[in-house]
């Protein structure tokens, strides 16, 4: 939708569409800041101290957000079982909206430190990885324009499952609940039994990470989302699943095409995609790291699109797929089908 194009009446109405309150007396770029970001724009800097006047970014004509001419683009032309190399807010902005039936990703948890710790007697590290490190508000304001995208290239009702630490989980839950006003299913708590242990003794050894489940749409319209209930009770042994996996960490088997410092193991994303899609729904991870995401739906006969924009980790991922399709292929099952695509998708 673009915004500079529409009049204030209409902006209005979209106002009402979507339940914002408040609009009568604004101005035309008030109005659509507010259509933008969920926040009125003269209440925002009494309901979020940290992101004073400028803080939230308004898209203009200039930097358009929102494709219109790329509405309507089927799913046969997008890059389908393909790995895209660069930034996902770019290649997401020259998707189509509505077309991706789920989400599952891993997002940048802002949990780096710029000087790590070691330990001379075991493999504990702290994780030191520049595209991991922000300011609090540079962190809120990336996390805002990447989760307002996946939201619009997302179906209605589509799931989205989004994993995170305490460092950034609140943040995420907060923009997803409260700006977007998306409707939480769950939130999964991942244990780790063989968590690293805390070298420094002065806090609870960090060994959980969380999943939330939100479904794409106002929190009081969501509907008929995708729940396999059964298979996941067939996974516990004819027992209703709970929200508490306990998994240990991703085990070396899964690394042995390269190292990422925040792989996550097959069987927790495989869990999620068993519950949450079906066999083939076009799934979306725009932080796709090593892969993991794409790995599953492989394995699970859903289609895929990857993002992600360290080439090292697209051949990591690529060697992964690569292996995986060539023993279905082996097994004449399938062919392989997938290839890392540079750049912008433009449909
Ligand atoms: C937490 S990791 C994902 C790990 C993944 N789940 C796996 O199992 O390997 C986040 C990834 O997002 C990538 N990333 C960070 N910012 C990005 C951006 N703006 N666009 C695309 N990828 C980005 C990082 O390079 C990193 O590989």
């Amino acid at each position: 939708m673009n915004f500079d194009q529409m009049r204030n009446i209409e902006l209005r109405k979209e106002l009402k569409k979507r339940g914002l309150k408040g609009y009568s007396s604004l101005r035309k770029a008030q109005l659509i800041e507010y259509l933008s970001t969920g926040i009125h724009p003269l209440k925002k800097t009494e309901t979020f101290p940290a992101i004073a006047e400028g803080g939230i970014h308004v898209p203009s004509s200039e930097n358009a957000e929102y494709s219109p001419t790329l509405l309507g683009v089927s799913t046969e032309k997008l890059p389908v079982n393909q790995i895209l190399s660069g930034d996902c807010l770019e290649i997401l902005s020259s998707f189509p909206d509505g077309v991706f039936d789920c989400c599952i990703t891993d997002p940048p948890f802002n949990m780096s430190k710029t000087k790590g710790l070691g330990w001379a007697f075991s493999s504990h590290v702290t994780m030191q990885e520049q595209w991991d490190i922000f300011s609090k508000d540079d962190y809120f304001q990336f996390s805002v324009n990447w989760i307002r995208e996946v939201l619009r290239v997302l179906k209605t009702n589509g799931n989205l499952f989004i994993f995170g630490s305490f460092h950034c989980i609140f943040t995420i839950g907060f923009i997803l609940q409260n700006m977007f006003d998306r409707r939480i299913i769950s939130q999964i708590v991942w244990y780790k039994p063989n968590a690293q242990p805390n070298i420094t003794c002065r806090m609870f050894t960090e060994s959980t990470e969380f999943i939330i489940w939100a479904v794409n749409n106002e929190s009081k319209k969501a509907k008929n989302w995708t729940f396999n209930y059964e298979t996941v009770k067939a996974m516990n042994g004819g027992k209703q699943m709970r929200n508490m996996w306990e998994i240990p960490l991703t085990p070396r088997s899964e690394k042995k095409h390269g190292k990422h410092p925040s792989q996550k193991p097959i069987a927790v994303v495989n869990r999620i995609m068993l519950a949450g899609t079906n066999e083939g729904d076009l799934i979306l991870d725009p932080f796709s790291g090593s892969g993991t995401t794409a790995v599953v739906a492989e394995q699970q006969n859903r289609k895929w699109v990857m993002i992600e924009k360290d080439e090292t980790y697209n051949q990591i991922a690529q060697m992964r797929i690569d292996e995986l399709s060539n023993s279905l292929f082996e097994e004449n099952v399938r062919k392989p089908q997938n290839l890392i695509s540079h750049g912008s998708y433009v449909g």
